[in-house]
């Protein structure tokens, strides 16, 4: 990242005492500081309504900052921590909002800063109406002295009617190119790697299509349980979590057109398309599409790991799903007949993110390999996280006598880079935010194009009673079932591990 915004600027964080904003916002914001990515005039104003000083509130992030330790933070580093303001309100209502404008004077007054206020809603969802009707009714929306940006986290509702009535209520006070929507998997460097890939080669995209791709993995798999959000998630589960959102932007990105401009509604537009297309799912055909689990306990390396229903803030009779495999269609030229299967889970073996691109098998099977015609499943993996890279499969002859044939890797591992460091996802999109660059935040359209695909699963949930949540003990693959979504003869999922070159079913336990 070698960009540095020019202008002048306050970041107004609403839910400055959450843990948002002391895990990730200040942290990051000290990043672009330290990276010399910001101008020499900017300043954070905290909003919540945690009675605090700007004293108090400093002293908080300067704790914040020595936890989380981004770059080589040495403590109360004045010269950031004085450039933190507080400011408490009751933010539930909305005429309390005055406060907030007259400590943005008042710093524009001490510092000389001049007005350009990026707010950040990191607050429960249930804030979203209030906060921008709150903004406006101080004229804070307006754009005369300077520019306004409106920052809001997911959830973007929690199902299409609600996406729909919040995009209605921001758009009464902010226009859709003030509103940022965050999704941080696309401040992900490997995430925006995927368009690089893809379009700045040309030995992929010729092949890119269904007439060589057999078919398409989207694996996001993560260690840990719930953990403190049992409240949040058992209202939430894993389609909602994961799959509305971060797996879709993922699809969107692996089976897109070619924009025909770097630009925000370049690539918007084309990313829009896909979601258009996603192939709608039917009632009838939701039990075999769609499969969904629920962590149980087990005993992992020595650690006895709890169930799901047994975890703080779940119902212990949830029928919540903490895991989610699914095939889908694209209905496009490129991509008709071509299955899309995603995954998502808490508690699996190990925390990977990956896509994986399988080509068709050879025409004709000429070799053999472990004493059987060898049949070719060439793979692409582009990993997200860890071990952050690319990896080929591909068949070699084995050295020898007659014409046996080997797998092997050529792998791309993003630490070849050195010493450079992979930004932090918050880090990119506030500065493109800084920056106004909305290329890497979602749309109005996308988020409920997205819902569209999410709803009818949701609904046959909802009410067809008889379909399984099955239970998978933690740290396994989810339920095996899963394993029979994945069409063609002994096909099935990559099952990777923490090393972007190995794979097997268990290789991290
Ligand atoms: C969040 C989800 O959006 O993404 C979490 O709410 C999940 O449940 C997290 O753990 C995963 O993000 P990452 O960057 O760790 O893959």
């Amino acid at each position: 990242m070698t960009m540095k915004a020019k202008d002048d600027h306050i970041i107004v964080i609403f839910g400055a005492s959450g843990d948002l904003t002391r895990r990730k916002l200040i942290p990051a914001i000290y990043n672009l500081y330290k990276g010399n990515h910001l101008p020499v005039n900017f300043a954070i104003l905290g909003v919540s309504r945690s009675n605090l000083t700007d004293d108090r509130f400093r002293s908080k992030m300067d704790d914040a900052l020595k936890e989380f330790k981004p770059a080589d933070y040495k403590g109360y580093e004045k010269d950031f921590i004085d450039r933190l303001y507080y400011v408490a309100i009751n933010t539930e209502d909305y005429q309390a909002y005055g406060a907030v404008g007259d400590k943005l004077t008042d710093i524009e007054k001490l510092t000389g800063i001049k007005p350009n206020y990026l707010f950040y809603m990191a607050t429960p969802p249930g804030l979203y109406e209030i906060i921008p009707k709150g903004l406006a009714a101080q004229n804070l929306n307006s754009q005369e002295k300077g520019w306004r940006r409106l920052v809001v986290e997911k959830p973007f509702g929690r199902d299409m009617k609600t996406a729909v009535a919040l995009n209605v209520n921001l758009l009464k006070y902010f226009t859709e190119d003030q509103i940022y929507r965050i999704d941080h998997y696309l401040g992900k460097e490997t995430v925006q790697n995927i368009m690089v890939t893809r379009f700045s080669n040309g030995i992929f995209e010729p092949l890119w299509n269904r007439n060589y791709i057999h078919h398409v993995e989207i694996t996001s798999a993560e260690y840990i349980g719930v953990e403190d959000r049992g409240g949040y998630y058992d209202r939430s589960g894993a389609l909602r979590d994961m799959v509305q959102n971060h797996l879709m932007q993922l699809l969107t990105l692996v089976a897109m057109e070619p924009p025909t401009q770097i630009n925000s509604s370049s690539i918007r537009n084309e990313t829009l398309k896909v979601l258009q297309s996603v192939q709608p799912f039917q009632p009838g055909d939701i039990a075999s599409n769609v499969i969904r689990g629920q962590y149980l306990a087990s005993r992992i390396r020595g650690e006895q790991l709890q169930a799901y229903r047994e975890e703080k803030g779940v119902n212990p009779n949830s029928r919540t799903e903490t895991f989610v495999a699914l095939k889908l269609y694209i209905d496009s030229w490129r991509w008709g007949g071509v299955p899309f299967y995603i995954r998502t889970g808490k508690r699996l073996p190990t925390r990977v993110t990956e896509i994986v691109v399988h080509f068709n098998p050879t025409p004709h099977k000429l070799f053999v390999f472990n004493g059987e015609r060898f049949n070719s499943d060439n793979q692409l993996v582009i990993r997200i996280q860890p071990d952050e890279g690319i990896l080929i499969k591909f068949g070699v002859k084995l050295p020898g006598t007659g014409y046996n044939v080997s797998e092997v890797n050529m792998d791309f591992h993003y630490s070849d880079f050195g010493n450079i460091e992979i930004p932090e996802a918050y880090q990119r999109l506030l500065l493109d935010c800084i920056q106004g660059d909305s290329t890497l935040y979602t749309r109005a359209d996308a988020v409920e194009e997205a819902w569209k695909i999410i709803d009818p699963i949701l609904k046959e949930w909802r009410e067809n009673c008889d379909l399984q949540v099955y239970g998978y003990p933690a740290g396994t693959w989810g339920p095996q079932v899963s394993d029979k979504l994945v069409e063609g003869e002994n096909m099935t999922w990559r099952y990777p591990c923490k090393n972007l070159v190995d794979d097997g079913t268990y290789c991290e336990l």
